[in-house]
């Protein structure tokens, strides 16, 4: 059984598995966070500390999301954990908001994060980082990022910065063993050919099939 299971086990109440310390709580993300979730990510993607995700990639995702809020229920931060496979998982949109910061709310995130990867039974989970501080604090080392290939073929391929990361890759628990993400094994004959040159309107085609007809004689 999960350790959250077992909480909830023993106290039959969902509320008894929230996390409460100085006054923030942590909970799943529910889709209706997702709006604070979009705006408080996005407001530092700009300079790259965050990836940007776009509102519907977050509605799609919004169950690998935590947030945390005040006892009130007022919106303090969230992040969230990709799960690659029982090989890796990667934490990811962890932030709180600037007024939140400081007071335990980000290491609850993070805490909640890795307790979920515990209970999905991951044990290597990684992340990238301009702050390698922040998560020594909680086990993480600094990796060699080609060790992390499901990251880099998931986000580094596609990302403006790839040959001008400022990142640090890091990794808890044991470097992954294998990947699930690569380039495409699908041989290019097995794709759809699409036709080539031009491809005539029906129009036309009927055109063509009385060409003696002019044109100004087919109006009425
Ligand atoms: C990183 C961030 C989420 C931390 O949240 P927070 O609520 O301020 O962190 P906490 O108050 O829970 O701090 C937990 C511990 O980490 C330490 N810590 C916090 N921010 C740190 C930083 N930038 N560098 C090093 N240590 C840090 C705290 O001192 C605390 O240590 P302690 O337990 O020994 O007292 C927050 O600063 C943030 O939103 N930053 C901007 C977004 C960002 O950079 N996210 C990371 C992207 S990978």
């Amino acid at each position: 059984m999960s350790s959250s299971a077992s909480l909830l086990a023993a106290s039959e109440s969902t509320a008894s598995t929230r996390q409460r310390v100085g006054g923030a709580v942590v909970r799943q993300a529910r889709l209706q966070d997702a709006v604070n979730i979009f705006e408080l990510v996005n407001s530092l993607s700009g300079d790259g500390t965050l990836l940007r995700r776009s509102y519907a990639e977050i509605c799609e995702n919004v169950r690998d999301f935590h947030v945390a809020e005040s006892e009130a229920g007022v919106f303090l931060g969230c992040g969230a954990l990709h799960l690659y496979g029982p090989h890796l998982a990667e934490v990811r949109s962890i932030v709180v908001k600037p007024e939140a910061k400081g007071q335990g709310a980000g290491g609850r995130l993070l805490r909640a994060l890795l307790e979920e990867a515990e209970e999905q039974g991951v044990v290597s989970v990684c992340l990238f980082t301009r702050i390698p501080d922040f998560f020594f604090h909680f086990g993480f080392r600094v990796a060699d990022r080609t060790t992390l290939p499901d990251k880099i073929y998931k986000d580094c391929q596609a990302c403006p910065r790839l040959y001008a990361c400022d990142e640090v890759a890091m990794v808890r628990g044991p470097l992954p063993k294998i990947a699930v993400l690569g380039p495409t094994r699908i041989a290019k004959q097995e794709l759809v050919k699409l036709q080539e040159g031009h491809i005539a309107h029906p129009a036309e085609e009927a055109a063509r099939d009385s060409p003696s007809v002019p044109a100004s004689q087919n109006e009425k």
